[in-house]
């Protein structure tokens, strides 16, 4: 329990609800309206009715707000026209039913030296001590002081802290800028500071992201995250209590479950499925698996049992044609495990833009069937049809750069020298990319229902 802040009466701040223990529990979930018009500048491009009838229904869901750039908070013409911090905070009021939490959901991510291994989504603030001290007071300060205003105690708010930050320190130092990314104890400051700020408001709630079972999944690299992720959490002032929650699969595309590969052990032609190509010992094939471990690890580990999963469920549906009905029968391992796994990519490595993915789980709280994987909730945090980033040269002033993985002709060596996979024509990373939205709602699973509203003319 937090006590209420003093106000003018005597009486506890009557809106202020106690610290949950879910804080997707019970609640309504912000529809984020930025997010809508994206949706509708894509209905008016689409000529297939019952395509349109589908993304009608996506314009109604929830999705994450990013807080990419220190503009963001602020909105407007510096942020493409898109609503600020506080505007969102205003709107997630009016949405509130009477009688009924809602949560609101933000992405920190404005880390010094973001996105270290990659090109894909570089920032604005430096990898330095300047950049740091930018972070801290241009950014995480001024967003926790719009957090802590009085008006927004009745919102809950899920903070998504710093995508793929922790995880670069764990697997990707070496590469030069993770690794002074590392050396320099910067990405883990800023994150640090992040959790205080954002703990400190009784109503905010922090989940740190944690990567996905395609790459953090292996034993070794969970036993080093958990070690990383307790280290950075007990730097914090409140501790491991400090985190809420971890969230999975940000802007991934790794499946909740393969459903009909089910034993990583199972032998198939003389080798386990886990020693396959695709999966390269990899035990962790799904969400569900990656967050069970992970909870479990951390408890092991002094975390609070009350910590959390949360998967972001996005893209991960891979529905559409090529979804496979029936595990294979072949007794070939590799053609055994590339005919049953509903993951279509041809390497767990590739990450932007990818061919053939598709919507997945809708956002919902406390989804059932995997209790040990403790679930908060299942969240779109990437809105689906955000680019995530470009092949090409595209000059602008978010940090951000050419990235050949999202370069459909690159063949990736990190990737088991694959192609890319990437679909073509893509803009800078969160830009809306139209083909990738039709893409994707064409290929959900399960399939978008179509929305009853679908032929009425354009509304809001
Ligand atoms: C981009 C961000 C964007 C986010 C959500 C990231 O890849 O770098 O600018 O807000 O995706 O689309």
């Amino acid at each position: 329990m937090f006590g209420a802040a003093g106000g003018l009466t005597a009486k506890p701040a009557a809106a202020a609800e106690a610290h949950v223990d879910n804080a997707f529990a019970g609640a309504t979930l912000y529809v984020n309206p930025d997010y809508a018009a994206n949706v509708r500048g894509s209905i008016s491009r689409t000529s297939d009715p019952a395509l349109r009838a589908k993304m009608e229904k996506v314009k109604r869901y929830p999705t994450a707000v990013w807080l990419d750039r220190i503009a963001a908070i602020h909105g407007g013409d510096a942020n493409a026209g898109r609503k600020s911090l506080a505007a969102h905070l205003d709107q997630a009021l009016a949405q509130k039913r009477p009688g009924k939490p809602i949560t609101a959901t933000f992405v920190v991510y404005d880390l010094p030296g973001r996105d270290c291994a990659s090109l894909a989504s570089n920032g604005e603030l430096p990898l330095t001590e300047a950049g740091l001290h930018r972070y801290k007071n241009d950014y995480i300060d001024v967003i926790a002081s719009v957090f802590k205003k009085p008006k927004y105690r009745k919102v809950r708010i899920a903070t998504v802290v710093e995508p793929d930050s922790l995880p670069n320190l764990v697997t990707n130092t070496a590469d030069p800028e993770c690794a002074l990314a590392k050396s320099s104890g910067i990405y883990t400051k800023a994150v640090q500071y992040a959790l205080d700020k954002l703990h400190a408001v009784p109503n905010v709630y922090t989940y740190l992201d944690a990567a996905h079972s395609g790459w953090l999944g292996w034993d070794t690299n969970r036993a080093q995250a958990v070690q990383l992720y307790t280290e950075v959490a007990k730097g914090t002032a409140a501790g491991p209590r400090s985190v809420d929650g971890l969230v999975t699969n940000v802007s991934n595309y790794t499946p909740i479950e393969e459903p009909f590969l089910t034993d990583p052990d199972r032998t198939v032609g003389g080798g386990m499925v886990k020693s396959s190509k695709f999966y390269e010992w990899n035990p962790g094939f799904d969400e569900s698996d990656f967050t069970r471990d992970l909870h479990r690890d951390l408890v092991a580990a002094g975390w609070p049992a009350s910590t959390g999963m949360v998967v972001d469920t996005s893209r991960n549906g891979w529905g559409g044609p090529a979804r496979p009905t029936a595990g294979s029968t072949s007794t070939e391992l590799d053609t055994y495990v590339t005919e049953s796994k509903v993951d279509r990519r041809a390497h767990r490595g590739l990450w932007c833009n990818v061919d053939g993915a598709g919507l997945g789980q809708p956002p919902r709280s406390a989804p059932s069937g995997f209790p040990d994987s403790h679930l908060d909730a299942f969240l779109w945090v990437k809105p689906p049809g955000e680019s995530d980033g470009t092949g090409e040269d595209i000059p602008n002033d978010e940090g951000k750069a050419k990235d050949p993985m999202c370069d459909p002709a690159y063949t990736a060596p990190g990737a088991g020298d694959n192609k890319t996979g990437a679909l073509p024509g893509a803009p800078l990373a969160g830009h809306w990319f139209h083909d990738q939205f039709s893409m994707l709602v064409r290929n959900a699973h399960p399939a978008v229902p179509a929305s009853p509203k679908a032929t009425a003319k354009e509304t809001s």
